[in-house]
């Protein structure tokens, strides 16, 4: 048997009604337990949402803009993945607490748990916090995608299954009306940079230069061009630090559909039908009525 035919999808469970693979479930205590320092920073997002890139633009600035610094690991190393953990029988073994804990301040995180599952210790150290927002349509896309390529995530099932499930919010991490909409609320209570994929889209300078101002700091001009330069997506699709081919045989299959997919706003229009999106946009109506949140679907 192959890598591959001996690796199954994972079962799943709920926190407080969120889904999450069994294993989270499993150590859960452990990640509401965990203790954050003062000085770690977290990015934080739904699934398929930006994570990667705000991760690599974090990195660049991190090192001012020193290239091989950033090849030093893959992202997921480089940034622990808080609450995800895979047993040490599997192939790949992980465990973003264990990482975590052996890293030395100042840390970088990364978590896609919904605001108020975010362990308590964020919150008491007044920690910074960057989260990044993507549309409903395109980020759906991009996680039917991923969960067809990649065996860390439950069977997607057919593409109309999927849309289902993800309004149902019957995906792992949970509802993404509700994860938006509760860390759009949290941003005015701590110290949030709460920033949308379709603006980093728009203007990634502007964008960076948020996140600079944020993280009060700053870089030569041919620093930001450097960092924007490394961190464009045709770049980062061609960086194996990055775009998530390393360790991943037998999980991930890029030919199913690659990792660094297509990075676009609007990629939605090639997947959902007319009668599909109006479906999507009744429900979506119902869902958002209670937030001034709102989400550009095109550029
Ligand atoms: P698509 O599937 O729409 O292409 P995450 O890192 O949160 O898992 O998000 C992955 C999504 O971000 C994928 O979307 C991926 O292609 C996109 N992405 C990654 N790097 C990017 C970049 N530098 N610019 C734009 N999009 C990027």
């Amino acid at each position: 048997l192959s890598l591959q035919e001996t690796l199954t999808r994972p079962e799943t469970g709920e926190v407080e009604g969120v889904t999450f693979t069994k294993i989270i479930c499993s150590t859960w205590d452990q990640v509401w337990n965990f203790r954050a320092r003062p000085d770690d920073l977290l990015i934080a997002t739904y699934a398929k949402a930006g994570t990667t890139w705000t991760q690599e633009i974090v990195d660049m600035i991190q090192h001012n803009g020193d290239i091989q610094k950033c090849r030093r690991a893959s992202t997921y190393k480089r940034h622990p993945f808080l609450e995800w953990s895979v047993p040490k029988s599997s192939i790949q073994t992980y465990s973003g607490l264990e990482l975590a804990e052996a890293m030395p301040s100042p840390r970088t995180l990364k978590t896609h748990l919904p605001v108020q599952l975010v362990p308590p210790s964020f919150w008491e150290q007044n920690c910074k916090i960057i989260y990044v927002a993507r549309n409903a349509k395109d980020n759906l896309v991009s996680y039917y995608h991923f969960h067809r390529m990649s065996k860390i995530m439950p069977d997607p099932g057919t593409w109309e299954e999927f849309v289902e499930k993800f309004m149902a919010g019957k995906v792992l991490w949970g509802s993404w009306y509700d994860h938006v909409k509760g860390w759009w609320k949290a941003k005015d209570k701590h110290r949030i940079l709460y920033l949308f994929y379709e603006d980093m889209k728009e203007n990634p300078k502007r964008e960076i230069q948020k996140i600079l101002k944020f993280l009060e700091t700053d870089v030569e001009k041919e620093v930001l061009n450097e960092i924007l330069h490394h961190t464009a997506f045709e770049i980062m699709k061609e960086n194996p630090m990055a775009n998530y081919t390393k360790d991943f045989e037998g999980i991930m299959d890029h030919s199913i559909s690659p990792f660094m997919r297509k990075g676009l706003v609007g990629d939605w229009k090639n997947y959902f039908t007319v009668a599909q999106n109006e479906k999507f946009d009744e429900d979506y109506k119902k869902k958002m009525a209670d937030t001034a949140l709102v989400f550009r679907t095109e550029l």
